[in-house]
């Protein structure tokens, strides 16, 4: 096969997570036979550096003609003024709109060998595999209006979190049919006791799972899903979720497998590639970590499980997708670390010994399994 994947290392630690996760990329592409095109462009703070604007045309236009994307993260210091006009995270947000990216899926599956990385007790993260679908170009993230005025001589600011029915409806069929696949069971989480918005989607997923009658169906309220997201997280199988729950509570699942570096993500949406599949965006979950940017010592875990996501989804490479999931448990199981997963008794190591070793463990398996 041949495919067109567009890099979009963005700032922080990005640039050195995405290097890590096209390298994974290259070596599955020469192992199992197909070319993978990569080329780079500027999202976030970097491109407003070099074009005042956090997602320029020449970027989007690279996405929209790609198979799937592949982003490490945007936003740092340099870019934090609150009175500034633009700011990096315009450029995630203007891209998941343009693409129309509705759904966020973030997988929490510990690995068990990363127990003792978590701060939760063992016998909590025993059987957990949960799939979180977070809606993800509607509700207060996009809600208009949105503006700072001036009221009786005191600063004012406005968000408004809106929801149409067609937007729930969209989010919790996919919710639904992948749950299908799994456990059965779903799990939609808002704050209905107090917000319109949060009615509506109760309202309008209940009705959407009329439409599946073998997965069951529970209501929560965000506030107690966040206690039960470390109190029984083995109870939950597919999540569903509104754009600011969905952010909230994935960055709490991170900690079931012991560190934000571990998660990745796959966005999709309306949009076909070349080969009739979701053209996808696929991320780690975690941010552009300023404080250990450029230090060679970020985890680029979430990233290359974030390009299995991509081979699975966008181009329909099911075996090579399990084969690079694979070569990162094998690493895992060998003890091998970066700072983050670290426990005391072993060195950790870096982003690029982490990458070398779960390339060898990648060709390893394959002459293996020949
Ligand atoms: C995420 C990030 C983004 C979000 C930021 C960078 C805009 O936190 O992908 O979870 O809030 O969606
Ligand atoms: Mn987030």
């Amino acid at each position: 096969m041949k495919a067109k994947i567009t890099l979009l290392p963005g700032d922080g630690i990005g640039p050195e997570v995405v290097e890590a996760a096209s390298e994974l990329l290259k070596t599955v592409g020469e192992v199992f036979g197909h070319k993978f095109e990569m080329d780079s462009y500027l999202i976030g703070g970097c491109a407003i550096d070099e074009y005042k604007s956090p997602l320029p045309e020449k970027t989007l236009k690279a996405c929209e003609d790609a198979d799937a994307i592949l982003l490490g993260a945007v936003g740092g210091l340099k870019w934090d003024d609150p009175s500034a006009k633009v700011r990096p995270e315009q450029g995630l947000l203007g891209l998941r709109k343009n693409l129309d990216l509705y759904a966020n899926l973030r997988p929490v599956l510990p690995h068990p060998d990363l127990v003792s990385a978590s701060p939760l007790k063992k016998e909590y993260l025993e059987g957990v595999d949960m799939l979180v679908v977070r809606e993800l170009t509607g509700g207060i993230y996009f809600g208009q209006p949105r503006h700072r005025q001036s009221v009786n001589g005191e600063t004012q600011a406005v968000d408004t979190m809106v929801y149409k029915t067609s937007e729930i409806e969209r989010a919790a069929r996919l919710a639904f049919s992948l749950a299908h696949e799994r456990k059965n069971k779903v799990s939609s989480i808002d704050k209905s006791n107090v917000l319109e918005t949060s009615r509506l989607w109760r309202e309008t997923v209940s009705s959407v799972s009329k439409e599946y009658p073998s997965v069951i169906l529970e209501h929560l309220l965000v506030d107690a899903a966040a206690m039960h997201l470390l109190t029984r997280p083995s109870d939950f199988d597919v999540i569903v979720t509104s754009n600011l729950f969905g952010d909230i509570l994935t960055d709490e699942a991170s900690v079931l497998t012991g560190s934000m570096g571990n998660m990745p993500s796959a966005s999709l949406g309306s949009k076909k590639n070349s080969f009739g599949l979701p053209l996808g965006l696929y991320e780690p979950i975690h941010g552009s970590a300023p404080d250990i940017a450029g230090k060679g010592v970020a985890n680029p875990i979430g990233t290359i499980l974030s390009s299995a996501l991509l081979l699975r989804h966008s181009l329909g490479l099911e075996e090579e997708a399990k084969a690079l999931e694979n070569a990162v448990d094998v690493t895992l199981n060998t003890g091998i670390r970066t700072a983050d997963i670290a426990t005391q008794e072993k060195e950790p190591v870096s982003t690029e010994k982490m990458t070398a070793k779960i390339i060898e463990n990648f060709d390893q398996l394959e002459i293996i399994s020949g």
